[in-house]
């Protein structure tokens, strides 16, 4: 029975190369994404061990037709990477942040992964080793100070307390939560100016996922090692 990973906005970049590197090691892996069309053709570059399913991570109906979809085919998930997320803030000041682009952000990069937990949270208890990565960003880091990209900043920061009550309420189920900061990459989000290919990006979320210790929980992790929140 192969190891079974969902991952979310997974059309593309750093989302679409965590599915390449899992189907590359014979993972079984459920390619999400909000456009019906992008994830067709994304899972059909990558083989049949790549499952196609829509899925917007601001819809609760959307989550749990995709948590139907998903139960259908298995009773059990090992991985759910909550990798979507927006960023269209990097030119605003905090001064004058609309409320209306908080709730945005929120929505997506914050809000949008706990329901992806709470809803997917019976398929990995079932699995002998579940794991949740929750895909961050430096840019919320509270121990750097920074004025970069407000609303997207704060709602990484509040992904990452997501992450801290998750991995401290399933501590006595065996269920690592961790968050990762995959570095600056060459996506469409990142730019072509970024250092990092995305082969690099997907590096510690892979790792994560495949061979970290099953005890390593409640972390922020960039380059395989923990960092400071
Ligand atoms: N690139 C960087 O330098 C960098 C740095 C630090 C952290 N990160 C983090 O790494 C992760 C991946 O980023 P990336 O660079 O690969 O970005 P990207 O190329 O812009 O891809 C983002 C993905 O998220 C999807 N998405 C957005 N809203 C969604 C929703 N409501 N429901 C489902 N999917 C949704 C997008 O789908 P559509 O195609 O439909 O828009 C796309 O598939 C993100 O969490 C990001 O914050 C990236």
């Amino acid at each position: 029975m192969p190891n079974l990973a969902l991952v979310t906005g997974a059309n593309k970049g750093i989302g679409l190369e965590i599915v390449r590197q899992l189907a590359a090691k014979d993972w079984r892996v459920f390619l999400t994404g909000r456009s019906r069309s992008q994830v067709m053709d994304a899972a059909a570059s990558l083989g049949p061990s790549v499952t196609p399913i829509v899925l917007d991570v601001t819809s609760i109906s959307s989550i749990e037709s995709a948590f139907r979809t998903v139960s259908q085919e298995t009773d059990h998930l090992d991985v759910l990477v909550n990798n979507a997320a927006i960023a269209d803030d990097d030119d605003g000041s905090v001064f004058d942040l609309p409320a209306e682009r908080l709730h945005r952000m929120f929505e997506t990069n914050t809000i949008g992964p706990l329901l992806m937990i709470q809803a997917f949270l019976p398929l990995l208890r079932s699995s002998q080793s579940g794991r949740i990565i929750n895909v961050s960003s430096g840019a919320g880091q509270l121990s750097e100070l920074g004025t970069w990209a407000p609303a997207y900043s704060i709602s990484k920061t509040a992904l990452n307390g997501v992450t801290n009550q998750f991995a401290s309420a399933l501590t006595g189920e065996n269920i690592p939560v961790n968050s990762v900061c995959p570095g600056w990459v060459r996506t469409d989000m990142g730019g072509s100016d970024a250092p990092r290919s995305v082969e690099q990006g997907a590096d510690t979320i892979v790792w994560l996922a495949t061979e970290a210790p099953q005890s390593m929980t409640g972390q922020f992790v960039k380059d395989r090692k923990a960092i400071p929140w």
